[in-house]
């Protein structure tokens, strides 16, 4: 019979059995929700709610029967539903009559909020630190390349020379605000939602600051229709991924085309590249490919999740239940997505030749010969109109501004001097650059630094 089997005549379908069991994916939560009926029977027991005796009982029973999932020695029912239940018939059938009392003054409204809460503290922490690996393999990468020089683009045309060091610091500052964001994660699943009940609390006694102690919660919640109705925390997860997905994907797509035969900026290792096979000279960046594909999915788990949510009135509803799968699949797209990306990206060969030599291709120093006339009194207005022209005139010609010999330069402008062929080198035009947050070596330096301190004081 079903643990809830009272008022019912009749067996449930073999049907509604397979439909609405959770088991099947929710028994990843085992080992917590263990550990929270472990809390619950212990405070049961201090609080009198149950005997001493039932209270240690549960927690040897409910102990041995997690050494038994961490080594992977149940077998759990369909039939038993969800992993609450399963939890608690095992435990019957180990402990007895004790076993019946471990729901005591709880519901699995309340009990399944806490089992994701607990496992979204877990899975946020988890993906801190694959971020933070990422983001010393980008330290590592940028100290190398402050001087590299390459092309700095908007609407995938040459714009403004950077360097390779600051591209790279670019996406340190998009994952490091990853962690933070997965940060507020942390902080937002961390409330004890455990004696919400089924939705009104319980008239038993318990103490629910206790639990919040023993589960190593930093707060309770406040109502109890919200507590087992709110699923906001498994959105913020699943929004803070999509958010680093979409940051790995764009540097995938740049690794994609960095690698192409066009650009030739950066080369796959072999052990993270693929081969076709018909085109016997193909190398592929299918891992790239990949994680830019996985985004779309990590999205469709956040959109899923935001549209089983929109239509529900309080409070737990069985839709709900569909905030699982989703999760499991974030959370697994994520992570396996930070650590291939990070071991790809820390065996490429970036190619700081091939990039120097398009920066020094079109024009990126067109802004800085109108800067050059504007430091000689020109408007930037004017100078701008000047410099248009000069390109237009190279463009022709198949020339850089700085092949042209200095009177051809003076025949757009007498302000042009001798002195121009250095001002717009681009080695001139990088470290020129020196504002805080700009491309200039030492700036980027200095941001590396700070990088630094930011993941030694990162804590969590
Ligand atoms: N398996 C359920 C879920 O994941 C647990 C809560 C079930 N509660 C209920 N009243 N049916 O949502």
């Amino acid at each position: 019979m079903k643990l809830w089997g009272g008022r019912f005549e009749k067996q449930t379908s073999g049907l509604v059995d397979d439909f609405h069991s959770s088991i099947t994916f929710d028994q990843r939560l085992a080992h917590l929700d263990i550990t929270g009926s472990i809390a619950h029977a212990t405070m049961l027991g201090e609080q009198g709610v149950i005997s001493k005796e039932d209270a240690d009982a549960m927690v040897e029973g409910l102990k041995s029967i997690r050494d038994d999932v961490d080594a992977g020695k149940i077998q759990f029912a369909l039939d038993a539903e969800d992993i609450h239940m399963n939890v608690e018939k095992i435990l019957t059938e180990r402990i007895g009559e004790a076993g019946k009392r471990l729901h005591t003054g709880r519901s699995r409204n309340d009990q399944v909020a806490l089992d994701s809460r607990m496992y979204i503290k877990q899975i946020a922490k988890e993906a801190i630190q694959f971020q933070r690996e990422l983001c010393e393999a980008l330290i590592v990468i940028a100290k190398r390349h402050c001087e590299s020089i390459m092309p700095g683009y908007t609407h995938m045309q040459r714009a403004q020379p950077v360097t390779l060091g600051h591209h790279m610091m670019a996406y340190f500052q998009m994952f490091s605000r990853d962690m933070q964001r997965m940060k507020e994660v942390y902080q937002h699943a961390d409330v004890c939602p455990l004696g919400s009940g089924a939705l009104a609390g319980t008239t038993h006694p318990l103490n629910r600051y206790r639990t919040q102690e023993l589960l190593g919660f930093s707060s309770i919640t406040l109502n109890s229709l919200d507590a087992v109705s709110d699923r906001d925390y498994v959105c913020d997860y699943i929004y803070a991924a999509s958010v680093c997905m979409m940051h790995l994907s764009r540097f995938c797509e740049e690794m994609i085309i960095w690698s192409t035969h066009e650009f030739k900026f950066v080369e796959m290792d072999d052990s993270f590249a693929t081969g076709s096979s018909i085109m016997p000279q193909k190398k592929n960046p299918d891992v790239a490919e990949l994680i830019r594909g996985k985004t779309g999915r990590v999205y469709g788990d956040l959109m899923g999740l935001l549209t089983t949510m929109k239509g529900l009135p309080l409070t737990y509803n069985k839709d709900m239940q569909e905030d699982k799968e989703c999760l499991f699949d974030a959370r697994d797209t994520l992570i396996k997505s930070l650590m291939v990306f990070t071991a790809m990206l820390s065996t490429c060969t970036f190619r700081a030749d091939n990039m120097a030599r398009s920066a020094e291709g079109g024009f990126t120093n067109a802004t800085d010969a109108a800067d050059y006339l504007v430091k000689k009194g020109m408007t930037f207005r004017d100078a701008h109109a000047v410099i248009g022209r000069l390109v237009l005139y190279c463009v022709k010609d198949n020339k850089g501004l700085l092949d042209l010999s200095l009177e051809e330069l003076q025949s757009f402008s007498e302000l042009f001097e001798e002195d121009i062929f250095v001002a717009c080198s681009m080695r001139a035009c990088v470290t020129l650059r020196d504002v805080p947050g700009g491309p200039a070596p030492n700036r980027v330096r200095e941001t590396i630094e700070a990088g630094e301190k930011f993941l030694e004081s990162f804590a969590l």
